[in-house]
């Protein structure tokens, strides 16, 4: 079976495809042979959008118009189903270039989550990379592997899903000292920075992606008195969109104002320890683990999925994976290798 990894030309079979309606309504359909989709405006079938470049305007039966454009990976995540809280786009692109993920890289994600920032890690890794996610709840890992497989339209083979605590099974998985980046986006990063510094090579670089300030100073304390980083750096990002329309050309009124915070570090090689990082690895760190009781997602405001919620998002992901599937295998029925 042949591989498209060039999303672009006029749609075909098996393809996702994103129309935008009346009033500016979103609706996301996989082109099925007699597939329709059923509004109180009308019905659009799937062969008025078959063979039409991407971009095109459709008309459904009752004359209602509908823009069809391949979704774009910002799209994706933010549409398919989630387990657990995503990377939003902006900061999945802020950590592919703080953390500076490259074609080839050698890369460790943990917790893997609904699978967002995988995808961006799997695109910029490349066909060349190995992109190992670990995940402590088996629930979390099916949605996150059901997301892929229905962007991608297969699994891809630079992927590894391991479920498990990162600090168990991380030196199980990968050889010390091998590992080219990390990327933390879980409740207690520090938890897992020992092992880190293990499996990553002198030189390669540990981010972590955390939502609140008490969790960003817990981390950053702990990766500076490892003695194991460079001094840790840290970074907000926002994005502040602008309404840009003749003369009404100002910053929109809303915007998405937090997300989380970026942290990241180098690992030093073995036995160095430049002077400021002696200096101040011997410092003690102005709390001790006491004064914060327990690192619960209630106690930093995060908000835990129903058991129930969350075996309907395992489905609803694993029906959207087995769609893309069935579309790669009607694609391998037309196309000679
Ligand atoms: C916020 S979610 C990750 C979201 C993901 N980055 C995304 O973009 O979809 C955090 C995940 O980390 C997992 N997790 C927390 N600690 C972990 C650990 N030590 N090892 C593996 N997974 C862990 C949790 O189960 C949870 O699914």
């Amino acid at each position: 079976m042949s591989v498209d990894l060039r999303p672009s030309g006029p749609f075909r079979l098996g393809d996702r495809v994103q129309l935008t309606g009346p009033k500016g309504r979103l609706h996301t359909v996989t082109l099925r042979e007699g597939g329709e989709l059923h509004t109180h405006h009308g019905v659009l079938r799937h062969e008025s959008i078959i063979g039409q470049p991407d971009g095109s305007v459709v008309a459904n039966s009752g004359g209602h118009e509908y823009l069809a454009l391949r979704p774009l990976l910002r799209d994706f995540v933010m549409s398919m189903p989630r387990g657990a809280a995503i990377v939003y786009p902006k900061d999945a692109a802020q950590i592919l270039a703080s953390a500076d993920i490259f074609p080839g890289a050698t890369v460790v994600e943990a917790g893997v989550g609904s699978g967002a920032l995988s995808m961006w890690l799997l695109r910029a890794i490349g066909p060349a990379g190995r992109l190992v996610s670990f995940e402590r709840r088996e629930e979390f890992s099916e949605v996150a592997e059901a997301n892929v497989e229905t962007f991608f339209g297969h699994y891809p083979k630079s992927w590894q899903v391991v479920v498990g605590d990162l600090v168990e099974q991380l030196p199980q998985v990968t050889q010390a000292g091998t590992v080219d980046r990390v990327v933390l986006d879980m409740l207690a990063p520090w938890e897992c920075i020992d092992a880190v510094a293990e499996a990553l090579t002198p030189g390669g670089v540990v981010l972590c992606y955390i939502a609140t300030a008490t969790q960003l100073s817990r981390v950053a304390e702990y990766i500076r008195h490892s003695g194991l980083f460079t001094e840790p750096e840290a970074t907000e990002t926002m994005i502040r969109g602008w309404h840009v329309e003749g003369l009404a050309v100002r910053p929109d009124h809303r915007m998405v104002a937090h997300t989380g915070f970026l942290l990241t570090a180098r690992r030093l090689a073995p036995g160095a320890m430049p002077p400021d990082v002696r200096k101040r690895a011997l410092k003690k760190p102005s709390y001790a683990d006491a004064d914060v009781e327990t690192w619960t997602p209630g106690a930093v405001g995060d908000r835990e999925i129903t058991d129930k919620n969350l075996r309907k998002r395992v489905r609803d992901a694993q029906r959207a994976a087995e769609g893309a599937r069935q579309a790669a295998g009607d694609r391998s029925d037309e196309t000679v290798d």
